[in-house]
């Protein structure tokens, strides 16, 4: 979604931002921008489209600067267009403003200021800011007072950087649950609404908090919490991030290659947790919580998209190992449910990015609940990561492509892990599973290895506008996160279903331009998707099966197969996600799409 870039310092600006801009292209953006401030006065530069175009517009120019704020914009207030991109400014093109999130208030605060005599050029809430400043500078006695004055008016979600032509030695910052960093150098600040902008330049940053301001220099950085009224000159953390992970290497792009990243994630996510030697299982970031755990007789998992899938999984393995019930919601949904919640109960948010909107607000919502928040992050130092109160990393290492893949099989992993460490070692299963995920990394390669096969059947069914995949037990959350990647980077419409369902709706819609992927692997209840199959066969559909290798009965049946290496039901899902992730990554590829960068998707939901 939207990113912010800004930079003061001694360096080129210019440089710095643009740089910046393209570490945050894998987030998805339609438009992109920047405003400069020097000795001339201020500069705006904006493209639609891709950050390589705004590169080239402005070096046509060889702006100099030491002050820049840049931005990518994912249109939520008007359409993608020079006129609506960021940076946004004051009507007399002196202060320039880059803005996450949502001004609710927008409209109200654009009439109130039309009233003054302000005009707005754009259709977006954005602008407001900037003439909200304008209007305070005019009677106030500094730009400091004026930008907060303003940030007092505006009601939603922010995180927002300004500058003026007025105050060519500062930059100004805001958040309001919208992530927002500080990078720290030598006598050279950056901003960031994502660390991946500023690493190539600093690992040392600075996190805002909520209702923070913060005035900017080149040696200095002021932070003033409006809601606590607190000055503090904050310390700098050092990020553990892998610039080496967020590189391509000799993939045609980010999506494969972090597919191809799944044995080492499944490996990094049980390093020094999955202790199979000394039937252990060791999460350091629950032993701050290991008391309060012991208490909880309920978990509900809030999630978005691919995560929420993951949380699915994750009720089937946390209720079967451990016995605890457990409940999951989309968190769009679940703010605004009103549910009972005693104290026994723990929330578990799952986020790759940790700056999911939705997730964000439903943890903000338990706040005052007095209930355990849990968190299964990826992104490290995160909002969602800092705002619970213990959880576990997936340590994935940075995800690119916007449709999550190896985040996926991350989480589903340490959800294996959370599920045996909650059942105290009380299931017949605790050894074997651990044993298994020991195993799991060299069957994970064993899929990739079939990668061709998967390319062959995914190539013969690329012009399909339908399809339907489906599932049982552990399949079935995997039925639908087989369907969300076909939707996500091939757009042909899919839908995820539990198999036992197909006679209550779906088999209407089956007929032979109407395909199915049935997950379909070993297990007690095969014979009961193999009479699905037989349904969808004798309405004339055309089947692909994931099937365990060895067992060559569906052959007959299907039109095409995918074999698996065995593994007990627990990890399954690990490997069936590679197989469906692999499947929607041809299917896209052989219609021709960018598959890192599916259109209108974002790869953080910074906004509801
Ligand atoms: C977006 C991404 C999905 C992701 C979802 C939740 O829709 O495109 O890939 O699953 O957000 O994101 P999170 O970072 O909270 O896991």
């Amino acid at each position: 979604m939207c990113g912010i870039v800004g930079y003061i310092g001694q360096k080129s600006g210019v440089d710095v931002v643009l740089g910046g801009l393209e570490a945050l292209e894998y987030r998805g953006y339609d438009s992109a921008g920047l405003a400069l401030v020097n000795d001339d006065g201020g500069q705006v530069f904006k493209q639609v489209g891709r950050v390589n175009g705004l590169v080239d517009a402005v070096n046509t120019e060889h702006p100099a600067s030491n002050l820049v704020i840049g931005h990518t914009r994912w249109a939520t207030h008007g359409t993608p267009s020079l006129v609506n991109a960021h940076p946004q400014s004051n009507n007399q093109q002196t202060i320039f403003v880059v803005h996450n999130g949502i001004i609710e208030n927008f409209a109200e605060l654009r009439e109130r200021l039309q009233a003054a005599g302000y005009n707005f050029t754009s259709q977006t809430d954005t602008e407001v800011i900037p003439n909200l400043i304008d209007y305070y500078a005019k009677q106030l006695p500094s730009f400091e007072a004026a930008f907060k004055a303003a940030l007092g008016d505006v009601h939603g979600a922010y995180a927002i950087a300004a500058i003026s032509t007025d105050e060519p030695d500062t930059l100004y910052a805001a958040r309001l649950s919208s992530p927002l960093v500080i990078g720290v150098g030598e006598q050279e600040h950056y901003l960031a609404s994502d660390p991946a902008a500023i690493m190539a330049h600093t690992k040392r940053v600075i996190y805002l908090e909520d209702y923070d301001v913060a005035v900017i220099s080149g040696n200095d950085v002021d932070v003033h919490n409006l809601k606590h009224n607190r000055h503090a000159k904050p310390k700098a953390e050092l990020l553990d991030y892998d610039n080496e992970q967020a590189l391509l290497g000799d993939f045609p792009n980010f999506m494969l290659k972090e597919i191809f990243e799944a044995p080492a994630t499944i490996r990094s996510a049980t390093l020094g947790r999955a202790l199979a030697d000394r039937s252990l299982v060791k999460l350091g970031g629950l032993e701050n919580v290991l008391g309060q755990l012991k208490y909880i007789d309920r978990i509900v998992i809030v999630a978005c998209g691919t995560s929420y899938y993951a949380g699915l999984l994750g009720e089937y393995l946390i209720e079967e190992l451990s016995g605890i019930p457990v409940e999951v919601h989309m968190a769009s949904e679940f703010k605004y449910r009103d549910e009972p919640f005693s104290r026994g109960t723990a929330l578990l948010a799952i986020s790759q990015s940790g700056e999911t909107a939705d997730t964000i607000a439903a943890l903000k919502k338990v706040e005052d609940y007095g209930v355990l928040r849990l968190g299964i992050v990826n992104a490290v130092g995160s909002t969602i990561a800092r705002m619970t109160d213990a959880g576990v990393y997936c340590h994935a290492g940075p995800e690119r492509a916007v449709a999550s893949s190896k985040a996926f099989i991350a989480q589903t992993t340490v959800l294996a892990l959370i599920a045996l460490h909650l059942s105290n070692g009380n299931t017949k299963l605790f050894k074997p599973l651990l044993d298994e995920l020991d195993a799991l990394p060299a069957k994970a390669q064993a899929v990739l290895d079939n990668a061709g096969r998967i390319k062959a059947i995914a190539e013969k069914y690329a012009r399909h506008r339908d399809f339907l995949f489906i599932g049982r037990q552990y399949a079935y959350p995997m039925a639908m996160e087989g369907a969300l990647k076909l939707k996500e980077v091939s757009y042909i419409h899919a839908e995820g279903y539990a198999a036992g369902e197909m006679k209550h709706g779906p088999l209407a819609m089956i007929d032979k331009d109407f395909p199915t992927f049935a997950i379909a692997i070993d297990s007690p209840l095969l014979e009961k998707t193999i009479s699905n199959i037989q349904e969808i066969k004798a309405r004339g559909g055309p089947v692909i099966a994931l099937a365990t290798q060895g067992n060559k009965s569906l052959e007959q049946l299907c039109d095409d197969v995918i074999y698996l290496p065995h593994t007990m039901h627990e990890t399954q899902p690990m490997l069936q996600a590679i197989a469906v992730q692999l499947f929607a990554y041809y299917i896209a590829t052989a219609r021709g799409f960018d598959v890192d960068h599916p259109r209108n998707l974002a790869k953080s939901v910074t906004v509801e």
